[in-house]
C-alpha cells in the first residue's frame, strides 16, 4: 500500500509564497506508485486545509477562493498516523479527510522551518521528514548557528546581534558601537528570516540606521557583520542523518554583489513558471578547483553534523574571491526547492530524494520508539488523597515528596 505523505507548507512566515512553490514541486515529484502525497496548506493565520485544488499553483492567485474550495482540518494522531480531520466535525459519518504516515514539512522561515511545526509533530508523536526541533531552531537563528558552528571549529564571520528594544531605546550608542566593532561596509540582516528579506549592505551611519529600522519591520533582532569583499558564494547540500550523510555537487549563485533579492531567487521562472530556486541565476556545477570543491563539501558535512540536522539541508558559504577565505554563512534546514537540483549530477532524481527523506523520517521514528518516554509504573498512583490541595501546596514541591514517600513510590531525580 502507498505510504501517505502530508506535505505541509505555507504558514505564518514572510516566506509563505516561496514555500508554496517548493511544496508543490515536491508534491508532484513523489513517485505515485509508492506514495500517496497530498497537500496540507497552512494559512497565514495558522489554519490547516486539505483538498486537491491546493496542489495547483495557479489556484494561489486567489487564495480566499482557493480556501473556499478546500477543507479546514485539525491534526489528530491515531496508531502513529496523522489524521487530518474536518473541522468543525460532521455530526454524522466520518470526518477524517486524509491520513499521513509521514508528515513532510516544506515550509520556509518562521513557524514552519524553525522547530515550531516540528515540535507540533513530535508532540503528536507522528513521523516527520527533515531536521528535528533543536536543529531547526538553531538553523533558523543566524546568531545561534554561528555559535554552534564556531564551537565546532567551522569558520564563520564575527557578528553583532542587535535587539529591537535596545536599538530604539539607545539608537545613537548602538550605531556607534556597531561602527566601532564591525566597521563599514557592513551587512545588516534579520536574525531569523531567509530569502534575503530585509538584508542591506551599508557604508555609513545614516544607511545603517535605516537598514536596522527595515530589519525591525520583520524581526525583533538583527545581525550586523562585515561585508565580505570580492564576494563569491558557494552552496552545497547535505543529505542524511547523524549516522551517515553525503554532500551534493556545489553551485555558485551569481549576482551575489547585488545581494540577491526575492524576485531574483524565486520569480525568475516567471509568474506562472514557478521554477523556484532551481531557476535562480547560478553556475552549476560551480567553477571551482577540485580542492576548493572538496573543502566546501567537507565543511558542509561538518556543519550538518554540528547542528544535528536530518534529511536535506543546504549549507551556504561566503568567500572572499581575492584571498580565497571561506566562511559558512548559514544552514537552511528546509532549502528552497529542497535543493533537488544539486543532487542531479550525483544520479539522485527528485523522486528518489523525496523517497530518501521519507525513509529517514521513518528511521528516526523507529529510533525514537526505542527510547522510553515513561516509567512502567505510574508514580502518581501512590499520591495520598488531597496531597496536592491548596493547603499542601508549598514552594519547591515539598508536599509532593512527602506524599510520594508515604505512598511508597520512588521520586525520580
Ligand atoms: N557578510 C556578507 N558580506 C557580503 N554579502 C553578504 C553577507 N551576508 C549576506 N550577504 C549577501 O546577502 C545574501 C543573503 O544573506 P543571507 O545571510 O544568506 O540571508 P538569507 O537567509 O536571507 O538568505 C547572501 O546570499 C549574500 O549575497
Ligand atoms: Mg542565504
Amino acid at each position: 500500500m502507498a505510504i501517505g505523505v502530508g506535505v505541509f507548507f505555507g504558514g505564518r512566515s514572510v516566506e509563505h509564497e516561496v514555500s508554496v512553490i517548493s511544496a508543490l514541486q515536491a508534491l508532484h515529484g513523489f513517485d505515485k506508485e509508492k506514495y500517496d502525497a497530498f497537500p496540507v496548506y497552512v494559512s497565514k493565520e495558522g489554519l490547516m486545509y486539505v483538498g486537491d485544488a491546493l496542489g495547483e499553483i495557479g489556484e494561489y492567485r486567489d487564495i480566499p477562493a482557493l480556501l473556499k474550495k478546500s477543507r479546514r482540518v485539525i491534526g489528530v494522531q491515531e496508531d502513529g498516523r496523522l489524521l487530518l480531520v474536518r473541522y468543525p466535525m460532521k455530526r454524522f459519518g466520518c470526518s477524517v479527510c486524509r491520513a499521513a504516515d509521514v508528515a513532510f514539512p516544506v515550509g520556509h522561515g518562521t513557524n514552519m522551518e524553525d522547530g515550531a511545526l516540528q515540535g507540533y509533530f513530535r508532540t503528536l508523536s507522528v513521523p516527520f521528514a527533515g531536521s528535528g526541533v533543536a536543529a531547526s531552531a538553531v538553523g533558523m537563528d543566524k546568531h545561534m548557528t554561528k555559535a554552534v558552528l564556531r564551537d565546532a571549529g567551522i569558520p564563520v564571520l564575527d557578528c553583532e546581534r542587535v535587539d529591537v528594544k535596545t536599538f530604539f531605546r539607545d539608537t545613537e550608542s548602538v550605531l556607534r558601537h556597531l561602527e566601532e566593532s564591525v566597521s563599514f561596509p557592513m551587512v545588516v540582516k534579520p536574525l531569523n528570516l531567509g530569502s534575503s528579506i530585509g538584508i542591506a549592505k551599508v557604508s555609513k551611519a545614516e544607511e545603517l540606521r535605516e537598514a536596522l529600522e527595515t530589519v525591525f519591520h520583520y524581526a525583533n533582532a538583527a545581525l550586523a557583520e562585515r561585508a565580505v569583499p570580492c564576494l563569491r558564494e558557494l552552496n552545497c547540500a547535505v543529505l542524511g542523518d547523524p549516522d551517515s550523510a553525503a554532500a551534493s555537487e556545489c553551485e555558485e549563485p551569481l549576482g551575489a554583489h547585488l545581494i540577491l533579492d526575492y524576485s531574483d531567487k524565486y520569480l525568475s521562472g516567471g509568474k506562472t513558471g514557478a521554477k523556484g530556486m532551481s531557476a535562480a541565476r547560478r553556475k552549476f556545477p560551480a567553477d571551482i578547483s577540485p580542492e576548493l570543491r572538496e573543502e566546501v563539501r567537507s565543511l558542509a558535512l561538518r556543519a550538518f553534523h554540528a547542528l544535528g540536522c536530518r534529511g536535506v539541508a543546504r549549507v551556504d558559504f561566503l568567500m572572499d574571491g581575492e584571498s580565497g577565505r571561506l566562511w559558512v554563512n548559514e544552514v537552511n534546514t528546509i532549502p528552497g526547492s529542497l535543493s533537488f537540483y544539486l543532487w542531479e549530477p550525483t544520479g539522485l532524481s527528485f523522486g528518489e530524494l523525496l523517497g530518501r527523506l521519507v525513509d529517514l523520517a521513518l528511521k528516526r521514528e523507529r529510533e525514537n520508539a526505542a527510547v522510553a518516554y515513561s516509567f512502567e509504573t505510574n508514580i502518581l498512583s501512590g499520591l495520598a488523597p488531597g496531597a496536592f490541595g491548596p493547603k499542601n501546596a508549598s514552594p519547591g514541591g515539598a508536599s509532593f515528596r512527602e506524599s510520594s514517600r508515604s505512598g511508597g513510590s520512588e521520586v525520580p531525580k
